[in-house]
């Protein structure tokens, strides 16, 4: 085609496309073409966030074509009215500059352009950070995700963005992303996604690279002290406490908790016959020398494995809440007792605490409400005196007891006491004794340790006043 045909065959084109809806495509056009290249370099750059790809690759190209169509829709349009009106111009103006209509296309063009590379800018930046933003994943885009949300506000890592731990930089991990993003939206726009959320989570990052990124797998943590407090359900709720030193251990000698599965050379496989891999058959241990070890479970015959997964040990096989940490109801009471949020002299709190935060309630919304309630409703009734005098100490422990439910208790999710097992002791669910059970042995007869040393020394078990304590001056 040599120029005059083009200037001949585009006249018209550029006549007719000189109304509103024509020019709505236009506008969409351009937008959704600056978006995309401004959001392309910070996408590409750290791409962190699935969503941010829904917007890449989706939403803005169905935007683009969307706009693309309105304007040869917007022209035959136009040129069937003009027809109908008879005043379709048989002869159209030459394209060039003294040609109204195609100054006026420029212009608007130039114009929407730069109004949109001005926008667009600040746009898809802050678009950008806020869907990598905690805010974004817990509660703007997945109200699915409050349970997580909230339990991960009142966990230590508090202050680590969702996308840290679930969705990290590297070429493998964005398709992955993207596509586990787009199925989510789906789920999220159909109803159809799972209540509870299942775990474990499968293509979570590998936890060398995660956890990796702020805790050096080498250090040595030596021995921690933990001290339970725990409360009884008699009127006066008595105290014990519990006193435990952990061998955490790890570093260069690889000694301890740490050092026994994650010391250099030290590899751990087991396999797992649930999803949740909370039964743990087989399980093969090669140890720093290069010793390879299988344990079996004394009830499966020596077959294993046949089919079952194999997983390598990493820091979610014991750490696998370190972000989500729900608690336990007892636990949860317990420490809010011992933190005085519920006051621990309030005659039967304890006993009262456990009742109505294990009671089951068809909302959130119902529970915030009906727990305050009857907490205050039990003293009005029984100690009428006490509520008189020590109502401030009534309300907010009820409100504590009411937050420990709601952070931990999630009905719309079908998320309940429990409903998601921590791994990290072995009190509330299986943990360590999935393997350290005295029942994995290997073929010399050699078993994983139950030892209650191995982990930690029990230095006082539910004592009211511990003597540890009193000798190391923590008795306060
Ligand atoms: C410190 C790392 C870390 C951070 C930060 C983190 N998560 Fe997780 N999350 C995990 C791990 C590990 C699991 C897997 C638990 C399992 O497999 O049992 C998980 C599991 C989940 C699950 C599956 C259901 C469940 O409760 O186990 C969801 C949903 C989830 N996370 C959402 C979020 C959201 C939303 C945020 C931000 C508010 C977030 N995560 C922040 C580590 C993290
Ligand atoms: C972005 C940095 C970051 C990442 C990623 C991260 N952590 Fe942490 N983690 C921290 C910080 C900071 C603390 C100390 C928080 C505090 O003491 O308040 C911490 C504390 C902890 C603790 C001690 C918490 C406690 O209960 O006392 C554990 C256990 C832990 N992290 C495990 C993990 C695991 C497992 C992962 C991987 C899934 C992980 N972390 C990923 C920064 C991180
Ligand atoms: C065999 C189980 C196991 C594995 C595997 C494991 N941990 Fe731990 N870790 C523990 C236990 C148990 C504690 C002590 C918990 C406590 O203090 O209540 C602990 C404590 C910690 C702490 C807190 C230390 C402190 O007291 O300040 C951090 C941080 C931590 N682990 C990170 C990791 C990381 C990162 C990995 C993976 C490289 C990992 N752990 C692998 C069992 C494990
Ligand atoms: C998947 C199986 C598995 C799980 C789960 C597991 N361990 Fe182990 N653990 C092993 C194996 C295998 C060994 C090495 C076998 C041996 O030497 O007895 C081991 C060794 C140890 C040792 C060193 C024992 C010794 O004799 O020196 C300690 C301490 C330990 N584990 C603590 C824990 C703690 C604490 C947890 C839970 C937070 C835990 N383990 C969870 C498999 C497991
Ligand atoms: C494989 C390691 C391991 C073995 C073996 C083991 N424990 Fe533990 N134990 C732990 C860990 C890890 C915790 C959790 C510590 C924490 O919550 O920080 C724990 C917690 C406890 C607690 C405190 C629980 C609570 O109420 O909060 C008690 C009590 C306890 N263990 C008793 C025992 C006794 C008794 C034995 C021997 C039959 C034993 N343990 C064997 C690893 C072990």
């Amino acid at each position: 085609m040599t120029v005059p045909e083009l200037r001949r065959w585009a006249a018209p084109v550029v006549y007719l496309s000189n109304n509103w809806i024509s020019l709505a495509g236009v506008v969409i056009v351009t937008t959704s073409t600056v978006f995309w290249l401004f959001l392309l370099p910070a996408t590409l750059r750290g791409v962190e966030n699935p969503y941010s790809g829904i917007l890449l690759y989706l939403a803005l190209p169905a935007l683009f074509f969307s706009g693309l169509i309105l304007i040869p829709l917007g022209i035959a349009w136009r040129r069937r009215r003009e027809r109908t009106a008879g005043n379709l111009p048989t002869d159209f103006p030459p394209l060039d500059f003294r040609n109204l209509e195609l100054r006026r296309l420029a212009a608007f063009v130039v114009l929407t352009t730069f109004v949109n590379v001005v926008i667009a800018g600040q746009l898809a930046y802050s678009a950008v950070n806020y869907m990598d933003s905690t805010g974004f994943c817990g509660q703007a885009c997945h109200s699915v995700m409050n349970p997580e949300f909230t339990a991960h506000q009142a966990a230590p890592h508090s202050n680590v963005d969702c996308v840290k731990c679930h969705i990290g930089p590297g070429a493998g991990s964005f398709v992955r992303a993207k596509m586990a993003g787009v199925r989510q939206l789906f789920a999220l726009a159909s109803n159809t996604y799972s209540r509870p959320i299942p775990t474990p989570v499968h293509n979570l990052r590998a936890a060398r690279e995660t956890c990796g990124e702020c805790h050096a797998s080498t250090a040595d943590f030596g021995d921690r002290l933990r001290v339970v407090a725990k409360f009884g359900a008699e009127e006066n709720n008595p105290a014990t406490k519990t006193v435990l030193l952990l061998h955490v251990g790890g570093g260069k000698r690889a000694q301890g908790i740490h050092g026994a599965h994650l010391g250099a050379g030290v590899r751990i496989r087991y396999a797992h016959s649930d999803d949740q891999r909370q039964n743990i058959p087989w399980v093969e241990h090669r140890d720093a020398a290069g010793k390879v070890t299988a344990f079996t479970a004394s009830d499966v015959k020596a077959a294993m494995p046949g089919n079952l997964p194999i997983r390598e040990m990493d820091c979610l096989d014991c750490h696998n809440r370190p972000s989500h940490t729900y608690e336990m109801p007892e636990a949860a009471v317990d420490r809010a007792l011992a933190s005085g949020a519920i006051a621990a002299s309030l005659p039967f709190a304890k006993q009262q605490s456990m009742e109505l935060v294990k009671r089951a309630y068809a909302s959130s919304a119902e529970a915030a409400k009906r727990i305050p309630a009857d907490f205050e409703a039990y003293y009005q009734q029984k100690y009428p005196a006490i509520l008189a005098s020590r109502r401030p100490d009534i309300v907010s422990s009820a409100a504590a007891l009411a937050a420990i439910y709601g952070r931990n208790v999630f009905p719309e999710m079908k998320i309940a006491w429990g409903t998601y097992p921590n791994h990290l002791g072995h009190t509330d669910s299986p943990g360590c004794f999935r393997c350290h059970d005295d029942g994995h042995v290997a073929p010399g007869g050699a078993k994983i340790t139950q030892d209650c040393t191995t982990c930690h020394n029990v230095l006082a078990m539910e004592e009211a006043a511990p003597k540890i304590l009193s000798d190391i001056g923590l008795d306060k």
